[in-house]
């Protein structure tokens, strides 16, 4: 498995797995941005050329936000979440990012799992925060140095 920066030709298995993945995901034309923004960086886990996960950040200054992280379903539990927020962190590093920090919903018991095994503190409660279904969001952080 190779971890790499996302490029136009991951687009379209990222749309598939976002619908796959998530209630309310992102559409292909809130993702094809990314490619370009500054502020942001986006990871893909690969084999060949299947997507086998990807995570999204944007950052200010010394701060930055996961914006969304999904495995493929048939790859699950076996670290793949894990090495791209090792990756995203240390690339955030190089950026002199300080804080990670995201959003999860408050039912999402594997990613906040995830997250605690990383380190990642809850520091809040953003109340209905999510649509479809409606539901609060934790707030987690993460210090990266
Ligand atoms: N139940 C409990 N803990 C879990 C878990 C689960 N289903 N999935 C992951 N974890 C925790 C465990 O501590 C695990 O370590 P372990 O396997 O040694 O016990 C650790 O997270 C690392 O797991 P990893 O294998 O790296 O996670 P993954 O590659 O399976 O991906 C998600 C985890 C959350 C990204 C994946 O389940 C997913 O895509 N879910 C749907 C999308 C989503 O909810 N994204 C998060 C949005 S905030």
């Amino acid at each position: 498995m190779e971890i790499k920066k996302m490029s136009e030709l991951h687009l379209d298995q990222i749309v598939e797995l976002e619908k796959l993945c998530f209630s309310d995901p992102w559409s292909r034309p809130m993702i094809e941005p990314e490619l370009t923004n500054p502020l942001s960086l986006w990871l893909v886990a690969t084999q060949e050329d299947m997507v086998l996960g990807y995570i999204g950040s944007q950052s200010v200054l010394d701060a930055a936000d996961i914006m969304n992280v999904a495995v493929s379903p048939q790859c699950r539990r076996k670290g793949i979440a894990q090495q791209l927020i090792a990756s995203l962190s240390s690339a955030l590093v190089q950026r002199n990012v300080r804080f990670l920090a995201l959003e999860v919903r408050a039912s999402n018991l594997p990613a906040i799992s995830l997250y605690e095994k990383l380190g990642f503190l809850q520091v809040g409660r953003r109340p209905a925060y999510y649509r479809n279904p409606k539901e609060d969001a934790i707030i987690m952080r993460k210090e990266l140095i």
